[in-house]
């Protein structure tokens, strides 16, 4: 996974140098996870960068700050065009963005409300996220012995900062144990999502992913595949999983704007089909990288033009 650091960060307004963003030990996200963030990538087109869904990214954010009572001191333009600047400013021609709205410092009491709301966004440059050859031959995945969270203690469709301490047990066990990623059951113990991905699950033909009431963030990577699965004509349906789905599964795909559309070779060590990844994994990545990379029409205006 290649990471190249960007230059500047914007922060709260102002450009300010990578390693200069900096923030008091005692700030309430820090011992507490009190903040929400987005994860957005920036493609190189044929017509320079461009931002894949940045409208849909910054109402997901603005969301989630408001199921966490955080008022963002920017409006949603204000913030739009304040990524659009960060990706020109370090001229990259395709990154991954990550605003972020944060509890700042205040007195480190559990009460969230008194301490003032802080935003930045920094940006660098990530390749393939899950495993170098996770296009040509797919991950590795294991259930996790973890139950993801639950829409009655934390909320999954807030992308909250503590939520991903309990990705990182799903995520530790994974790799510890040799697998690329880990995919989780809700405490309904029915399939919820990868610890960063939303999960998909073809059958005959038909093309199954948990419903946003499975724990699950409303990914928009998700909707991105269930609108070209539309598109293509290939049925899809959101409706609740078992587990034993992904064991006779004839394709297994994760999918988020890190993880892009990954194919998954096995679960538990049980091959995925014959263990390649399948003709309806390969036809949606390929649709979906010709719309991300500008070599497609882009008939459902998903991509802003960082320098226009
Ligand atoms: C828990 C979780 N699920 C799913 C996703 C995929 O969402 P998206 O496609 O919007 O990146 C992410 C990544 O943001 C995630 O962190």
């Amino acid at each position: 996974m290649a990471w190249v650091e960007g230059t500047f960060i914007w922060f709260d307004g102002d450009f300010v140098r990578w390693e200069d963003a900096k923030i008091h030990v005692l700030s309430h996200v820090v011992h507490y996870g009190s903040g929400v963030f987005e994860g957005i990538r920036a493609y190189k087109t044929p017509t320079g960068t461009a931002i894949f869904r940045l409208g849909d990214h910054v109402r997901r954010l603005y969301d989630s700050a408001k199921i966490y009572r955080m008022d963002i001191p920017y409006s949603q333009e204000e913030l739009t065009r304040a990524i659009i600047e960060t990706v020109a400013r370090n001229g990259f021609d395709s990154c991954y963005i990550r605003p972020l709205v944060f509890r700042g410092y205040h007195e480190l009491g559990l009460n969230a409300l008194m301490s003032p709301v802080h935003v930045i966004i920094a940006v660098w440059g990530w390749g393939t996220y899950l495993a170098a050859d996770a296009g040509a031959g797919g991950v590795d995945v294991v259930v996790a012995s973890w139950n993801r969270i639950a829409p009655n203690t934390m909320p999954p469709m807030a992308k909250a900062c503590g939520n991903y301490i309990n990705s990182q047990l799903m995520n530790m066990q994974a790799v510890v144990d040799g697998y690329h990623e880990a995919i989780a059951v809700g405490t309904d113990g029915l399939l919820s999502e990868g610890t960063g991905e939303n999960l998909f699950v073809v059958r005959d033909g038909t093309i199954y992913t948990p419903q946003l009431a499975s724990s699950i963030l409303n990914g928009i990577t998700r909707s991105t595949v269930l609108t070209i699965a539309r598109d293509l004509g290939i049925p899809a349906v959101e409706q609740p999983l078992p587990r034993e789905f992904l064991y006779i599964a004839d394709e297994v795909f994760l999918t988020g704007t890190a993880a892009e559309i990954t194919p998954v070779r096995s679960v538990d060590r049980i091959l995925v089909g014959n263990g390649e990844p399948g003709p309806i994994t390969r036809r949606l990545r390929e649709a979906f990288f010709a719309i991300v990379e500008g070599r497609a029409p882009d008939s459902h205006s998903w991509l802003t033009p960082v320098y226009s």
